[in-house]
């Protein structure tokens, strides 16, 4: 069966659902999601979405906070976008009925780390994203939009146009002297998990808004379905990919012996909650003047060092000193959570260590989501604008999502067939190294082995042993890889390719910066001021 559509957009997260209520204005628009509609990150997002839209906050300052995070890889030009677009962004989500939290009839705005001054909306409290999705669901429900549920995009199928570079699919004869050797996406392959039926799915614009991949990581605050499957059929189909290396961490997440590493929000230090050590001492001003509230690669490192050194598997979040009316009704969820598993925080610490818990790399796009490959676009979590940089501000993930989603529907009413230039140096995954260990010598490849290497090798803290180590793992691994029958073998195949990515990128990476930080490496280098990009086969499609 083949079926044929303007937009075809896959993932039910903010990135997906808002561009495909966008699109519904321009086109016939079908949303494939793997799982339920609501099964994303977003729906868990709690502290808030970014903005300067309060007095005294233009957004230049905005920008400036985003670029000093990004510890000297951010785009400006993109994060200008960002910033600039935040406000008008945030009008279309209240139009469309987001409910944010307000004090005496104005916007409720609150502090988290790295930004300078309050420009964090929230709703719910600490419900953000739930109350983000049940919207903007309800919203495609009314428009009639087709969301198909349990629908796993497998593959990306490209032409490449004329007598230029072929990457796979068919060559068929340019329509415009422009067009030629160009890589252009024409359908989307997907496996019903419902029926077992395979479909491929024509369209004029494919929007991958699949996410980001947490699910690398043993301990991450990511949902399930975070299995990074949009960048990895990305890259197998000839797109760039960009910053891999750069996995966010977030410093807080629960940590109770048999409990999911449930976020406790950047937002709840922003309101005054204290970090201490195992023996209760605070710590956070030895590593950083902005103490709790510096970025969070900073604190991440920070907890880590601390629970080496009292040798601890957590420290400890403090919200004891805090008015407790002011806890429950500002973090209902994370208060509701915590008690439900037999711990009352405004009354015990809360013991918390780090998460894996934002991709800052993913799909190379220029600032209007266009890929290097025609006709294929990129938003949200699983895009890389490069607005982030090598550290992700807090907050700005789902202002991304919706500032670039939109950019993603105007560039195809505005000009259909663009794409974004080449990155001029891509490199592609390395082959199997000879040295690599034979398929008896590692572990069979499962989920919870993939997870504990990479958590083990290439997790908050790297060194080139480690990394090789995990590389030629990855390496041996791929090597034994049949081809996915069904969703858990798709998502292992997905996330085996964006390990590799992340692993090969942080091996060449020979600094520290942001979010990747190498033991063997530990300081900034001039000459690492720069993108890593890979590529299938390498080079410019
Ligand atoms: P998602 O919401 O993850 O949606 C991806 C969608 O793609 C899902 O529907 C998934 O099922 C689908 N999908 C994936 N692969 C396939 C496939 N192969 N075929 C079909 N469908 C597929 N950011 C902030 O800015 N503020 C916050 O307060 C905040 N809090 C957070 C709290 C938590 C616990 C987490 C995990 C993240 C948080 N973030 C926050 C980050 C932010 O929530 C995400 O970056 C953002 O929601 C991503 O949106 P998205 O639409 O790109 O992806
Ligand atoms: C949080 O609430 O701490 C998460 C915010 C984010 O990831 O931006």
């Amino acid at each position: 069966m083949t079926t044929t559509y303007d937009y075809l957009i896959i993932g039910s997260g903010i990135a997906g659902l808002y561009a495909a209520i966008l699109a519904r204005e321009h086109g016939s628009v079908l949303v494939l999601t793997k799982g339920s509609i609501d099964d994303c990150n977003t729906r868990w997002a709690q502290g808030g979405i970014a903005a300067s839209v309060g007095p005294g906050d233009p957004p230049e300052k905005h920008l400036r906070d985003t670029i000093e995070a990004g510890a000297g890889l951010v785009d400006e030009e993109a994060a200008r976008v960002l910033t600039d677009e935040a406000s008008d962004r945030i009008g279309d989500l209240v139009s469309l009925g987001v409910p944010f939290d307000t004090v005496h009839g104005e916007v409720a705005l609150a502090t988290e780390g790295a930004h300078s001054t309050p420009r964090i909306l929230h709703a719910g409290g600490d419900s953000t994203g739930a109350h983000i999705e049940l919207t903007l669901a309800s919203v495609a429900r009314l428009e009639g939009i087709t969301v198909l549920e349990h629908t796993i995009a497998t593959e990306i199928v490209t032409q490449t146009n004329g007598n230029g570079p072929r990457r796979g699919g068919s060559r068929t004869a340019p329509t415009t002297d422009d067009d030629a050797g160009k890589l252009r996406s024409t359908a989307i392959r997907a496996l019903n998990t419902t029926s077992g039926e395979r479909t491929t799915y024509d369209c004029r614009a494919l929007i991958l808004a699949t996410g980001g991949a947490g699910q690398m990581y043993q301990t991450t605050t990511n949902a399930e379905v975070a299995t990074g499957d949009g960048i990895a059929i990305a890259y197998r189909a000839g797109a760039e990919i960009m910053d891999m290396e750069f996995v966010q961490f977030h410093p807080t997440a629960l940590h109770l012996p048999g409990v999911q590493p449930f976020l406790i929000s950047e937002a709840v230090r922003g309101e005054g909650g204290l970090l201490r050590d195992a023996n209760g001492e605070r710590f956070m001003a030895a590593y950083d003047d902005r103490a709790e509230l510096a970025p969070r690669d900073i604190v991440a490192r920070a907890i880590r060092d601390r629970m080496l050194a009292t040798n601890s598997d957590h420290v400890l979040l403090d919200v004891t000193h805090l008015d407790p009316g002011l806890v429950t009704a500002r973090f209902p969820q994370i208060y509701r959570f915590c008690a439900d598993n037999g711990l009352d925080i405004t009354r015990q610490p809360v013991p918390i260590a780090p998460a894996a818990h934002y991709t800052m790399g993913g799909v190379r796009t220029n600032t209007w989501g266009e890929t290097n490959v025609a006709g294929l676009y990129a938003a949200g979590e699983c895009a890389c604008t490069g607005v982030h940089g090598a550290n992700r501000l807090a907050s700005n993930s789902l202002l991304e999502t919706v500032v670039f989603a939109n950019r993603v529907v105007q560039r195809t009413i505005d000009a259909p067939s663009g794409r974004a230039e080449p990155a001029p140096d891509a490199r592609s995954l390395r082959p199997v190294p000879g040295d690599a260990p034979g398929a008896g010598d590692v572990p069979p490849l499962t989920r919870e082995a993939l997870q504990s290497l990479m958590w083990r090798e290439a997790g908050i803290v790297r060194d080139g042993e480690s990394l090789a180590r995990a590389a030629s793992v990855l390496a041996a691994w791929q090597s034994t890889l049949a081809a996915p029958a069904d969703r858990p073998s798709q998502e292992l195949a997905d996330l085996l390719t964006c390990c590799r990515l992340v692993t090969e990128a942080a091996l060449a990476r020979e600094e520290s910066r942001g979010a990747h930080y190498r033991n063997d490496f530990p300081e900034p280098r001039e000459d690492w001021r720069r993108h890593l990009v890979f590529q299938r086969d390498g080079g410019a499609a």
